[in-house]
């Protein structure tokens, strides 16, 4: 039996744990991506920032479409909003964009240009939460700050068999003790906590996987107390379940008779702020009171499907009209034609109705 205390079986192991990571990181973890062995902050940020929720396949593409528009922080504070969600098309949850993009001003403006060098620092910025932050200066600095992303918390919740509920706050704050425990030692070899960052999340991304995680393959098998239980797979305990919520969205695709479409930005709070998007409406009649009299009449009604987000299920309802007016009544916004629209920055679900009845 571990003991109950994170930090205790984070004791018992640090030293051999960390070495092995560390070992392990050279011989298997992953060496072939772009801003592997960086330490210039830039570039580590962009990466980190669009691994948040993305896997590695398909980052490698947008990491270096970024980097060539935009090769350095000023270059990318400088850009408008539109151009940046129009690069990060395709990448989803733009509020990484936005974030993203105003984290930039703010290190020109409040840093001179240069990423602060401390992760205390580096979380004052728009959308460095404490893992990028970390990840950030171990990686560039070799500061001894414990990520704790996903593929870690599963890693050290089974290596520990910590038990805890992670949707609270003080388990999670015992989980941070624990990871920061299990950091190499200042004493260790240059380089070794950006190795051993490395190495964790390398390990929870190849080998200790959700389902059937491949412990032959483990350097730290002997180590790990959800092994020795029997039942590595077990750990994280799942949290309480969050409460979903559903919503219904009427969507407005209106062409004129250049099939150009009609399109409107959003609020800057909200569902899909600051993107491109179709008008949309809580109603069928909502949608229809906003069409001229005679465009009322030609709308059709298209295929429903439900799209769902982080806490909350879409259920989506096209409707689409070719409009002989110049445009929807009472939205702000104007027509695009195709290629105007593949450019832009546009909610998935949007961007998958346009493409189909393009
Ligand atoms: N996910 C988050 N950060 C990562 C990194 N540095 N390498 C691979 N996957 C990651």
């Amino acid at each position: 039996m571990p003991p109950e205390d994170p930090l205790v079986a984070a004791r018992q192991i640090a030293g051999s744990f960390a070495a092995r990571i560390v070992g392990w990181q050279g011989t298997h973890g992953r060496s072939e991506l772009p801003w592997l062995g960086s330490r210039d902050p830039y570039r580590v940020w962009l990466s980190e920032v669009m691994l948040q929720q993305t896997q590695v396949s398909t980052v490698l593409g947008y990491f270096q479409r970024f980097l060539d528009r935009f090769p350095n922080v000023a270059a990318l504070a400088e850009a408008s909003e539109d151009e940046v969600f129009g690069l990060w098309s395709g990448l989803g949850y733009y509020s990484r964009a936005r974030n993203m993009h105003r984290c930039a001003q703010e290190v020109v403006v409040r840093f001179n240009g240069a990423f602060p060098s401390t992760a205390a620092e580096l979380k004052t910025l728009p959308g460095i939460g404490q893992s990028t932050a970390a990840a950030i200066s171990a990686f560039c600095h070799g500061e001894r700050v414990a990520i704790l992303d996903g593929n870690v918390k599963r890693v050290l919740t089974r290596v520990l068999a910590f038990a805890g509920d992670l949707s609270s706050a003080a388990q999670e704050r015992a989980l941070w003790a624990a990871a920061t425990e299990l950091l190499p030692s200042e004493e260790g070899p240059d380089r070794a906590v950006a190795a051993y960052t490395q190495g964790v999340m390398d390990l929870g991304a190849t080998v200790c996987t959700p389902r059937k995680p491949a412990c032959l393959m483990c350097p730290v098998a002997d180590l790990c107390a959800a092994r020795a239980e029997g039942a590595p797979e077990s750990y994280p305990v799942k949290s309480r379940k969050i409460r979903r919520s559903s919503v219904a969205v009427w969507a407005l695709v209106a062409r004129d008779s250049q099939r150009r479409v009609w399109l409107e930005k959003r609020a800057a709070k909200g569902i899909w702020a600051g993107l491109h998007c179709l008008p949309l409406y809580e109603s069928r009649d909502a949608l229809l009171e906003g069409l001229a009299p005679k465009d009322r009449l030609a709308v059709r009604d298209g295929k429903s499907f439900l799209h769902v987000l982080t806490h909350k299920d879409l259920h989506m309802h096209p409707m689409s009209v070719d409009c002989t007016t110049p445009g929807p009544v009472a939205t702000p916004g104007r027509w695009f034609d195709e290629r105007e629209w593949l450019a832009l920055g546009l909610p998935a679900p949007i961007r998958k109705l346009l493409l189909e009845s393009a």
